[in-house]
């Protein structure tokens, strides 16, 4: 699996672009990134474009045997530019008017900076189409990166408004989607409908803010489709990606994942809070198009955004560019080649330092070429576990989360980290995804229902599947609207049960809840009361006036089974479900990740402590050659890549 590095020729000399070429090459990096930022330099005066730079620059880089991908540069529009049509600026949440000095500043609603993107787009597509050297391309950059995808201009008021009529058909049927008969809200012309901005008493119709987060998601895959459609009509042989950075959940990934060929993200680990939140993070960026992916930039050391920026330990770009290839990745690069010596970076580590002196990171970067020109790159095997999420259900309990600390993410990590932490692959995939081939699948807060979901669910756990459900399971509507049944809504026969009364719980005030009575443990969050018809209840509350009910319901239908989580599924109550529900789920020790691969086992020490785990059988590592048939020895950051031998071969 080939790896690779951002460049920015143009923040150095043009006689060093020859030296950094050769550089990479001797590392063994295959592909480099560039271009991305560069839109003053290519266009430095309207419509008169400079590309002599990146001419040669591509010449060397290709002269040199790298592989290029080639970035559009639309998240940086030029000076010259905004101070000439300012009305591109985007407007933020406050009404501020960005200006010029940072990126992702212009408005990607805007009709007359999508023409003008797509112009530089089609001048670099014309120019670069079939350049032998230019092998991928990636649109734009972080799209929705630094709170960018929404923007409140008057032209996103405009076209948020006649998006609204062209979706509704009418304002009755909006008036009527959305509730608007609650404070008099009723809409009797579109040019009413305000923004989310816009201040009010009271707060906003969540109907109307659910809405305008779909809008804003749209414009965004809309704006990168756009550019995706120009390069394909002159490099139609070649890749087109996109990168996402992790956090910004402003746009829903699954619909841009699908405007381009293939998805890359960002992986930078200092941004998490765990090492399994990364593994999460693969799992979902795999499985937006449910195919490998690209790592477009991997942390090569320390960075310089995080609150405390803290070192990283010898062997740690090894191990994490590991992970990256366990969990799918196809290609990998670092981010970015040499530290900078200007502008707004200059704290960022790079495979080089300032000086031009290769980091740790570079020597890490190499080794792992040198293993993998050897061996390959670990593949996973399929999983038979996934997570259903959903982009509408995320940004809904964002906008009313109603129990304080609640968060969709961090309940999505809580249950993909319990179950990583029992050694269980997962994939991350979309609610309403073809669900053969899963043994269990987990639904995280389905809260929107979706009528011929439950039908698939009730056909896919009637041919045996196993479905988990947690809190909040189909309560509302697609608009955000209350359902008027029992909950969970249209699937009581399915689990069996019926929530009797639900109640959020202040972070001082859990409730309690136990497998067995002698193990109580805190229910944070939320509390559902459940009340079987058919289910059997597995967990029950152990305190307050709820003590004796059920928390968790288990029913089996047809061939299968159906888990409903009432109570906010806490550490001890997934610890507990996952044995009964997967005969392979063993608990691993603290910051070991296992995983199953094609051909063997992979062992990942993210911990700073010496561990030991058992591989019965006859094993050999790969990487060291060491034959192993009780157990391994796992140091801080090792990485054992074992396959099955004959004994003692
Ligand atoms: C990414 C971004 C890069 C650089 C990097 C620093 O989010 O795409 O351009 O800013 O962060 O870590």
């Amino acid at each position: 699996m080939p790896l690779g590095v951002c460049y920015y020729p143009e923040h150095w000399p043009a006689e060093r672009w020859a030296i950094d070429a050769r550089m990479m090459r001797e590392r063994g990096l295959e592909w480099v990134r560039i271009g991305e930022f560069a839109w003053s330099l290519l266009e430095p005066r309207p419509g008169v474009y400079s590309t002599d730079w990146l001419d040669q620059a591509l010449t060397t880089l290709h002269s040199a045997g790298l592989k290029v991908v080639l970035g559009t540069p639309t998240a940086t529009p030029p000076a010259w530019l905004t101070a000439r049509e300012p009305s591109l600026l985007r407007v933020d949440s406050s009404g501020r008017r960005l200006s010029h000095g940072g990126r992702r500043h212009a408005c990607t609603t805007n009709p007359r900076y999508r023409k003008l993107s797509r112009t530089i787009t089609t001048m670099l597509a014309e120019r670069y189409g079939d350049h032998p050297g230019v092998a991928a391309w990636q649109i734009d950059n972080e799209l929705g990166n630094h709170g960018s995808a929404r923007c409140y201009c008057p032209t996103c008021r405009h076209a948020w408004q006649q998006w609204l009529c062209s979706t509704f058909g009418s304002l009755a049927a909006l008036n009527q989607a959305w509730g608007t008969t609650f404070w008099s809200q009723t809409y009797s012309d579109w040019e009413q409908i305000p923004l989310p901005s816009d201040p009010v008493g009271g707060g906003h119709n969540p109907a109307l803010l659910l809405a305008y987060r779909r809008w804003a998601s749209l414009q965004q895959v809309e704006f990168c489709r756009q550019q995706v459609e120009i390069i394909h009509a002159h490099a139609p042989q070649r890749p087109v990606l996109t990168n996402i950075a992790p956090g910004d959940d402003e746009i829903d990934w699954f619909d841009l994942a699908a405007s381009v060929d293939v998805i890359a993200w960002d992986n930078y680990p200092h941004g998490f809070p765990s090492w399994s939140a990364v593994s999460l993070f693969h799992d979902h960026i795999r499985g937006l198009k449910r195919q490998p992916f690209w790592v477009m930039e991997q942390q090569p050391g320390p960075i310089n955004w995080t609150p405390t920026n803290p070192p990283v330990p010898p062997g740690q770009v090894r191990l994490w560019t590991y992970q990256d290839a366990a969990h799918g990745a196809d290609n990998v690069l670092f981010f970015r080649w040499r530290a900078c010596r200007i502008a707004q970076e200059q704290y960022h580590s790079g495979l080089l330092n300032h000086a031009a002196q290769p980091t740790r990171g570079a020597a890490e970067a190499a080794q792992v070429a040198q293993e993998w020109q050897a061996h390959g790159a670990p593949q996973a095997a399929p999983r038979h576990v996934a997570l259903l999420i959903d982009y509408a259900d995320l940004w809904a309990q964002q906008l009313d989360p109603h129990a304080q600390g609640w968060s969709y993410w961090k309940l999505v990590q809580s249950i993909y980290g319990s179950l990583a932490r029992h050694g269980i692959g997962v994939d991350v995939i979309r609610r309403g995804s073809d669900l053969s081939g899963y043994s269990l699948v987990v639904a995280v807060a389905p809260m929107l229902s979706n009528p011929s979901e439950a039908s698939q669910w009730r056909d896919w756990v009637a041919a045996g599947g196993t479905l988990v459900a947690t809190p909040r399971t189909f309560t509302k509507d697609q608009h955000n609207c209350w359902s008027d049944q029992p909950l969970p809504a249209g699937l009581t026969d399915l689990f069996g049960a019926e929530v009797a009364e639900w109640t959020a719980l202040a972070p001082s005030e859990p409730w309690q809840a136990a497998w067995d009575a002698a193990h109580p443990f805190d229910v944070p969050l939320w509390a559902e009361v459940l009340q079987p018809t058919l289910a059997n209840p597995i967990v029950r509350y152990t305190s307050g006036y709820a003590t004796g009910s059920p928390a968790v319901t288990a029913c089996t239908y047809g061939k299968g089974m159906s888990v409903l989580i009432g109570a906010y599924p806490a550490p001890e109550l997934l610890a507990g479900l996952w044995p009964r529900l997967l005969p392979n789920a063993v608990a691993l020790p603290p910051g070991i990740e296992h995983i199953t691969l094609d051909d063997g086992h992979l062992w990942l020490n993210h911990s700073d402590n010496h561990t030991t785990v058992a591989v019965p059988g006859s094993w050999r590592d790969r990487l060291s050659g060491h034959h192993y048939t009780q157990e391994v020895a796992l140091e801080p950051r090792a990485i054992v890549w074992l396959h099955q031998t004959q004994d003692g071969v």
